[in-house]
């Protein structure tokens, strides 16, 4: 029986990859901080290393013993500026990964980068070859984790497949939820002119680009852009989640320049005291950025074939949202 270790396995893509993992059949190991409990119910039977992606020697017990590593941490709900924090978990993090996975011969090491090292996109869709253009400190040191696992492939004899998924939606992921409440409350606006592009992703469209490489060798050395098939304006975003919620979508616009000046105050205001500002420059990107990919090569490569489509993806996570009483 394939034996699988999922780093950051009690987290949102992390714990339904678990879930899918043990529905196939693999036995499942997972390293996670203590104190958190799965965002999702059902990853249970798993067997829970508990340590930090920063501890060397944890990450190696984790890692001794498996055949595959996904390897999913990342400290991408920090929407502050703690450079030390977003480096040593996401670079360090990774780079502990990559020796803990050549020290025990690990068979497959799937890293999880993320669409954000592509950032600004200005070639609509991007691909795996477009320029890679970071433009916060998550993206950049995601990138710097993805330049160290390349760096790793070159110089060592391990199968490794990068694996960069498009923004994620789920039933059971709080993120979205602000943006579904606010809709539905009618006190939603959009900064700038709303017409920059956005790519939804339902999780288990996601989780399924991850398997799909597991035991796929024309994975290795690849990396693949993973998400949904179709990408929208964020206009057209706002307008099916209203629908969606029987409400009216969002009228209401703000000028970007002056919403940006008062993020990047926030962000520097609130770093001295160690807390998260409430409106920071990676929020507002959201209004800013276009995100619009070709999944073709994961297509190709892997048969990689998303099912839900952008109406099912919103519809799947707002039920979550009711079942759960969120909105
Ligand atoms: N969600 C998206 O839209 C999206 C899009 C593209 C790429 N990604 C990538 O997908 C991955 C997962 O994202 P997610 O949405 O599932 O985020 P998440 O729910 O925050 O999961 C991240 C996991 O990493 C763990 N972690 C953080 N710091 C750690 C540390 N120092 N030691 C051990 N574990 C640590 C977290 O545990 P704690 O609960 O203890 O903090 C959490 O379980 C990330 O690599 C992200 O870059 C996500």
């Amino acid at each position: 029986m394939t034996k699988v270790l999922v780093t950051g396995g009690q987290g949102f893509l992390g714990s339904h990859i678990v879930t899918q993992l043990l529905e196939e059949g693999k036995e499942v190991r997972v390293l996670a901080r203590p104190g958190k409990e799965s965002t999702n119910n059902s990853a249970k039977g798993i067997n829970i290393f508990y340590g930090d992606i920063r501890d060397s020697e944890a990450v190696e017990t984790a890692v001794n013993g498996v055949d595959v590593v996904i390897h999913v941490v990342s400290n991408f709900r920090k929407g502050g500026s703690d450079n030390q924090e977003a480096y040593s978990v996401n670079v360090q993090g990774t780079e502990n990964i990559l020796n803990a996975a050549a020290k025990y011969d690990v068979r497959h090491l799937i890293h999880c980068s993320t669409i954000g090292v592509h950032g600004t996109v200005l070639e609509i869709p991007a691909n795996e070859s477009t320029p890679f253009n970071p433009t916060d400190l998550y993206q950049e040191t995601k990138l710097i984790a993805e330049q160290k696992v390349w760096k790793f492939y070159q110089d060592h004899n391990l199968p490794i497949t990068v694996i960069r998924p498009i923004s994620l939606f789920g039933p059971d992921d709080r993120r979205m939820l602000k943006l579904f409440r606010m809709i539905n409350k009618g006190n939603f606006f959009i900064v700038g002119s709303g017409e920059v592009l956005f790519h939804p992703t339902y999780i288990d469209d996601a989780v399924k680009g991850f398997l799909t490489c597991i035991e796929n060798p024309k994975a290795y050395g690849e990396a693949f852009i993973v998400g949904g098939e179709q990408y929208i304006s964020l206009n057209q975003l706002c307008q099916i989640i209203a629908d969606e919620l029987k409400v009216k979508p969002p009228s209401l616009r703000l000028p970007m320049a002056p919403v940006l000046a008062l993020a990047t105050i926030c962000e520097k205001a609130c770093e001295p005291f160690g807390i998260e500002p409430p409106l920071h420059r990676r929020r507002v990107s959201f209004f800013q950025n276009n995100r619009a990919f070709s999944i073709a090569k994961a297509k190709q490569v892997l048969d990689f074939e998303p099912q839900y489509s952008i109406q099912d993806c919103i519809r799947e996570t707002l039920n979550g949202y009711v079942a759960r009483g969120w909105i």
